[in-house]
């Protein structure tokens, strides 16, 4: 994959820089870029003429939209007066204000403008809520106020203290989750880090995964009629580690990096990158946000089955809510015919098949993810699907009363 040529190049440069054109999504113009090991970027949008259904499925994903380039269709909250301020104290104040057709977060405190920063990337599809970025030279620095969308609100952003914070900044791993590749030019270890802000690719796209795509395009634009693809990377020939590791190297909690960010790829073996985030298998003292793998490799279901994140989510897609559909996958192995089938199904009439999600996998709040609305004392903690997938009697005590009255209506 690392024969290049000139005219290759120019090709590619002509067709990248066609590309950032139309997709908005990237403000480099012809740079070519790379990841570390040389491999050429294509871009998610060069897949779309010849993976059309994957590539639309994909636009629609909380992957796509995990990070860009900060604009006025994905920032979520309101620059509107009287939505657009975040008060810390009578003396301390930011405001979000749209100048020229840029947004920024301009301080105020004692009623002077006291400093205003940009926001230039946007963190987070907003499922849950957004935070934002800024450049200062070729270092990324976290914007104070994030938005925070159970309450539809700006907040203070996560962690923060109760007052105006410029400078703290973004590391590569923030990054390496949240976008499909950044160039660190700081040495190893050095903090602040420094990137390359041309060598930006922002979204988790398409090469995350499948890992960088220019030479796949290349031979398959040469070779019209074969119907194998070559040059990329296909998960769906992983083992189940492999895949594991894939969904694991961003769901699977704090991972300490033993090796620089960006340098796992899809494929490799995850605990030669990283020291996982096990809790030594206590499943209580893993946060729902963020560790899906963790909580879900407690569970009975995987330890006892070849379960995958595959097993109930498309990689490409956005099932969000359609817990009819992910109740389905749970009948692939828990049915009446295997004899395993839930043992509540026996004791009471109601038809339980339509959602097993909120009895054995439900909504908790977040410890790590919490954050101060204006005024407010205590923390707003997002609440999210715990991946330990067992009985919650108290879970079911909810249901029960809205089954209760399922009951009766039967009558
Ligand atoms: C010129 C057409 C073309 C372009 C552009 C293209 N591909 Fe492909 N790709 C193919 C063909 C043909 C195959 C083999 C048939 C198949 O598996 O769909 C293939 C196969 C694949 C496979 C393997 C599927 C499997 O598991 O067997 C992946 C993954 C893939 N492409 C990803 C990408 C990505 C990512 C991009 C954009 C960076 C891309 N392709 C751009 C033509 C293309
Ligand atoms: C590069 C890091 C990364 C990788 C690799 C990754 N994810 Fe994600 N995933 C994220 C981030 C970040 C979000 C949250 C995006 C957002 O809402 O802004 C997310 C969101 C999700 C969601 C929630 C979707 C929703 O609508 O709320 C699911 C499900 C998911 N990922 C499954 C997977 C699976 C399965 C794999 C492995 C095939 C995987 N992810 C690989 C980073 C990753
Ligand atoms: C979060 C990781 C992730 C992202 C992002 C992603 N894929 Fe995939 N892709 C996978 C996995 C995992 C499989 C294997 C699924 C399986 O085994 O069923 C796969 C399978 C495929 C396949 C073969 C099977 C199929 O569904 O046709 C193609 C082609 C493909 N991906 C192309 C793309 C393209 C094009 C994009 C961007 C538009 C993309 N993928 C984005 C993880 C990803
Ligand atoms: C180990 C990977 C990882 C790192 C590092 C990471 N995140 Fe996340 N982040 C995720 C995943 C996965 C999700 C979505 C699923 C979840 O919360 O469990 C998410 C969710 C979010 C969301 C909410 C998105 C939404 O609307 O649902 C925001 C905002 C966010 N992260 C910001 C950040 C910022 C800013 C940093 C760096 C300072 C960061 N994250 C570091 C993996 C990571
Ligand atoms: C790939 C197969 C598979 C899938 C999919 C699956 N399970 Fe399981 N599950 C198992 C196996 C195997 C066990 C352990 C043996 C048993 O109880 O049948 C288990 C155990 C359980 C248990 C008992 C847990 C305990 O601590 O004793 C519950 C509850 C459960 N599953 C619910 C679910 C729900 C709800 C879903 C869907 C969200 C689901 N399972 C999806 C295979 C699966
Ligand atoms: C047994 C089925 C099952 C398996 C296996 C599974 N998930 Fe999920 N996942 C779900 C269900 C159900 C939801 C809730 C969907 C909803 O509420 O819309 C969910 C939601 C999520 C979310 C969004 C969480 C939130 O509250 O917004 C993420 C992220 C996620 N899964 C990642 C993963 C990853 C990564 C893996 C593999 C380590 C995985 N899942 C394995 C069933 C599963
Ligand atoms: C109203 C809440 C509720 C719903 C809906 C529900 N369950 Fe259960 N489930 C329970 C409770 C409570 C138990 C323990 C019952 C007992 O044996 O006393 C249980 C037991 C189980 C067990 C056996 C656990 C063990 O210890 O071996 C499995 C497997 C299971 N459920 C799977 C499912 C599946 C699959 C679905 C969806 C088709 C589902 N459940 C729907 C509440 C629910």
């Amino acid at each position: 994959m690392h024969r290049r040529s000139v005219i290759i190049v120019l090709i590619l440069t002509a067709s990248i820089f066609i590309l950032c054109k139309c997709s908005g999504g990237a403000r480099h113009d012809a740079t070519i870029i790379t990841d570390n090991n040389g491999e050429v970027f294509a871009g998610y949008t060069a897949c779309a003429g010849c993976h059309k259904d994957v590539y639309e499925q994909h636009l629609r994903s909380a992957h796509f939209s995990s990070s860009a380039f900060s604009s006025a269709d994905n920032i979520k909250g309101s620059f509107d007066a009287g939505a657009n301020s975040f008060v810390y104290t009578r003396h301390a104040a930011i405001e979000m204000q749209k100048r020229d057709s840029s947004f920024y977060q301009v301080a105020f405190e004692d009623g002077r403008e006291t400093k205003a920063r940009r926001f230039d990337i946007t963190i987070g599809s907003g499922n849950k809520g957004q935070t934002y970025l800024y450049w200062m030279e070729n270092r990324l620095f976290q914007l104070p106020i994030s938005y925070f969308t159970p309450a539809s609100q700006w907040s203070n952003s996560p962690g923060f203290p109760n007052r105006i914070v410029f400078n703290r900044p973004i590391t590569s791993r923030c990054l390496e989750c949240h976008a499909t590749f950044a160039k660190v030019t700081s040495p190893q270890g050095k903090e602040p880090e420094e990137f390359d802000r041309m060598q930006t690719v922002l979204t988790i796209s398409c090469e995350k995964c499948h890992g960088p795509g220019a030479e796949h395009i290349k031979f398959q634009q040469a070779h019209p009629t074969d119907t194998v693809g070559q040059e990329i990377i296909k998960p769906g020939l992983f083992s189940r580690q492999q895949q594991l590791d894939l969904c694991a190297s961003c769901h699977g909690g704090r991972l300490r990096k033993t090796q620089p960010s960006f340098s796992y790829q899809s494929g490799a073996k995850l605990t030669d990158h990283f020291i996982l985030d096990t809790a030594n298998g206590n499943a209580a003292d893993i946060d729902v946000h963020g560790n899906q793998y963790g909580l879900l490799s407690a569970s009975e279901c995987f330890k006892q089955s070849d379960m995958t994140c595959g097993s109930c989510h498309s990689p490409h897609g956005n099932e969000k809510n359609n817990l009819k559909e992910f109740s389905r996958k749970c009948m692939t192995c828990h049915s009446e015919s295997h004899d395993n089938f839930c043992t509540l199904a026996g004791k009471v009439k109601a038809d339980l098949t339509g959602n097993c999600i909120d009895c054995h996998m439900p909504k908790q709040p977040s410890r790590a993810i919490a954050v101060f609305l204006q005024g407010a004392d205590a923390a707003a903690a997002i609440r999210m699907r715990t991946h330990y997938i067992k009985v919650y009697p108290e879970e079911t005590a909810k249901a029960v009363v809205s089954l209760g009255n399922l009951m009766k209506e039967k009558k």
